[in-house]
């Protein structure tokens, strides 16, 4: 990864920055999101919408904040599992091709708001099929919604397939059908592959290498959810699987030795402030392992993870690790550009987005 250009470092350090002048540059400054749940990102307001286009649905004929306290998880949960619980709500508000296409539109729609250039969704195509809409037609809606959304707010998108934990919920079959289609829509909208969770427990991330390395071969950046709670194991199959991304990685926090060899390869750690403390992973902002591996090296990104399941968003996140994490002005810039060179796209739009991103990030500062 290049780094940042020393314009950019010069003009954040030049400034004494206010806690108000640093909310505003976390608005104001070009981002891009490298890890978002496109089910997780549903506003209640776009919940709202769904619900009363579903005739079977339990929130359908509620406000909006009747759905914001129904589904929003906004307090800590005792774990992972219990925050996977909350999207019981969502999975079946998404089992129709306009529905699954509204969600893609609405999300990069939010991400214009906060100066987002490009967003990657995620999502496991499994989970929304149904009967009459397989899995090929739900990704197909995935992809137009973000090329719709493109057209009409200039936020371009990709998406990034969930293979799922654990076989009990999603077999073996489903994955290999997921990983498959992951490979036939690689450079049509596909940029990577990435292994989830949709109830608590599961298999080895090892379970998945075979379908992660096909993906690999067919051309798509791989990413994986790994030390997010305590499970042995995890961060050490991932590298050996050799992803290019970590989702989460709390549990570095305890071992020196595998955050060293993370920085060695240049892999980069996809950091989910909020959703580490929704689902009990850290006490605090000011407690997350992020200011510590910043400074060890380690190359990461911000994102939002679940943003409307949370009930957050992207600037939330960068205003929450400078007012309670320490990070400046200039650490906020380098992760705002850290991730515009995580995404899973060619070298030359890469290139054409840091442009963009250096352009946007001089102004920013400038004015916040
Ligand atoms: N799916 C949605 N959010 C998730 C998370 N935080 N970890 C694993 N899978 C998820
Ligand atoms: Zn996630």
């Amino acid at each position: 990864m290049p780094d940042m250009p020393p314009a950019l470092r010069e003009a954040a350090r030049r400034r004494r920055w206010t806690p108000e002048g640093l909310s505003r540059l976390a608005a104001a400054l070009p981002k891009v999101e490298t890890h978002l749940h496109l089910d997780g990102a549903l506003s209640p307001e776009t919940v709202r919408r769904l619900a009363d286009a579903d005739p079977r649905s339990p929130l359908r004929g509620l406000s909006v904040e009747e759905i914001r306290r129904k589904v929003v998880v906004d307090q800590p949960r005792a774990s992972l599992g219990a925050v996977l619980d909350a999207f019981h709500a969502y999975y079946p508000l998404l089992r129709t091709a306009e529905a699954v296409e509204l969600s893609a539109y609405e999300m990069i729609r939010e991400c214009a708001r906060q100066n987002i250039l490009h967003a990657e969704a995620r999502f496991a195509p499994s989970l929304q099929a149904a009967e009459g809409f397989p899995m090929e037609e739900v990704l197909a809606a995935a992809l137009r919604g973000l090329k719709r959304g493109e057209e009409d707010f200039g936020v371009s998108g990709g998406a990034i397939i969930c293979l799922l934990r654990p076989f009990s919920v999603v077999d073996r079959d489903a994955n290999a059908a997921m990983a498959g289609l992951a490979a036939r829509f690689a450079g049509r909208g596909v940029v990577g592959l990435d292994v989830a969770d949709a109830g608590a427990g599961g298999e080895r991330l090892s379970e998945y290498g075979r379908w992660l390395r096909d993906g690999r071969a067919a051309g798509l950046g791989l990413t994986a959810h790994a030390g997010e709670s305590p499970r042995g194991g995890e961060i050490e199959d991932a590298l050996e699987i050799g992803v290019d991304r970590i989702g989460h990685g709390i549990i570095l926090r305890e071992r020196p030795d595998l955050v060293k060899e993370l920085v060695r390869r240049g892999t980069v750690v996809e950091v989910n402030p909020t959703s580490n403390l929704r689902t009990g992973a850290v006490a605090s902002y000011r407690d997350h392992p992020v200011r510590a591996w910043r400074d060890a090296g380690l190359l990461t990104t911000l994102s939002t993870d679940d943003p409307g399941v949370f009930g957050i968003d992207l600037v939330h996140e960068y205003e929450a690790l400078s007012r309670d994490a320490g990070f400046s002005a200039e650490e906020l810039v380098e992760l705002a550009w850290n991730g515009v060179w995580s995404l899973f796209l060619p070298e030359a739009r890469r290139r054409e987005l840091a442009v963009r991103f250096e352009l946007g990030a001089a102004a920013a500062l400038d004015k916040s």
